[in-house]
């Protein structure tokens, strides 16, 4: 029977534990989540432990990232189980703060985020990168590890987060994992556990918008034209459509202006009921088709 992980709750702790790891010549990986654990984040601990000696998975369930109106107050929220599912791993430690550990009172700071954080979720969600960016960047002094793994899922996250390594000479890598799916190709997310069994068979429309977005530009199809085929997929699930759109991969910018070769992504967002799901497929570059 394999110990559990060590849990531990303040950042000295784990500061402590992975500086002394990695002064015995271990590497050490790191997985941020926000805990509610599934197959997407046991496959970036899967990738942890293949590249690294020891693994931290953090679990915080971040309230500055979070708008007035969304789901803060609901996020599913189980250590224990997580805990349970981790140690059928081998993850060595588990870092679970809580606020005050993570935002001191009378704290006053927060990172400002542009470039990929402007459009679609930013557009969308104000705050909601600077959130996130501003707690990366405290788990990341915290838990100085080697290498931290993040979900292509949240693809426009994690350019965010490689932007903020960039320009603030974070001394961390930053590796971005492929997105799991369920069988009939809903990605994973903690917030599926939101739907009711209808919407479960509704929400198959995003990966099923996205495969046909692929299938359209292998053919040759104009972005409009693909743009229009996602949202007739999606509307006729009846999902209320935030976006739907092809852009630059890196950049998140329009395509029309770029050169062919420019690596693109589709990406959708929409609600059903009171979920909002979001998801994205990248689309392999194609030679001289128009955009
Ligand atoms: O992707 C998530 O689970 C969260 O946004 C993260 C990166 C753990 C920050 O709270």
């Amino acid at each position: 029977m394999t110990a559990g992980p060590s849990v531990i709750h303040t950042s000295g702790a784990i500061r402590a534990e992975v500086l002394a790891a990695q002064a015995a010549g271990r590497r050490v990986g790191f997985v941020p989540t926000m805990g509610s654990l599934h197959a997407g984040h046991t496959s970036l601990v899967e990738q942890a432990l293949a590249d690294c000696d020891d693994v931290v998975v953090s679990i915080y369930v971040n309230p500055t990232q979070f708008g007035p109106h969304e789901d803060f107050d609901r996020y599913p929220r189980n250590l224990a189980a997580d805990c349970r599912l981790l140690g059928q791993q081998r993850v060595r430690w588990v870092f679970a703060p809580d606020t005050a550990e993570m935002y001191p009172p009378g704290n006053a700071t927060r990172i400002e985020v542009a470039g990929p954080a402007e459009p679609f979720e930013g557009r969308l969600r104000p705050g909601h990168f600077s959130g996130v960016a501003t707690i990366v960047c405290r788990l990341f002094q915290a838990v100085p590890a080697d290498t931290a793994y993040f979900g292509a899922k949240d693809w426009q996250q994690t350019l965010v987060i490689k932007r903020m390594v960039r320009d603030l000479g974070l001394p961390i890598e930053v590796r971005v994992c492929p997105t799991v799916r369920e069988p009939d190709g809903l990605a994973m997310s903690s917030r599926n556990a939101y739907l009711t069994s209808e919407q479960r068979q509704q929400a198959r429309a995003f990966s099923l918008a996205l495969e046909q977005a692929h299938v359209d530009w292998q053919a040759g199809a104009s972005v409009a034209t693909i743009t229009d085929g996602m949202k007739n997929a999606l509307d006729a699930a009846g999902i209320a459509i935030d976006y739907a759109a092809v852009v630059a991969a890196e950049t998140l910018r329009p395509l029309e202006s770029l050169p062919l070769e420019t690596a693109a992504i589709a990406l959708v967002a929409g609600r059903l009921g009171q979920t909002r799901l979001i998801d994205n497929l990248p689309l392999s570059p194609r030679g001289s088709a128009t955009c």
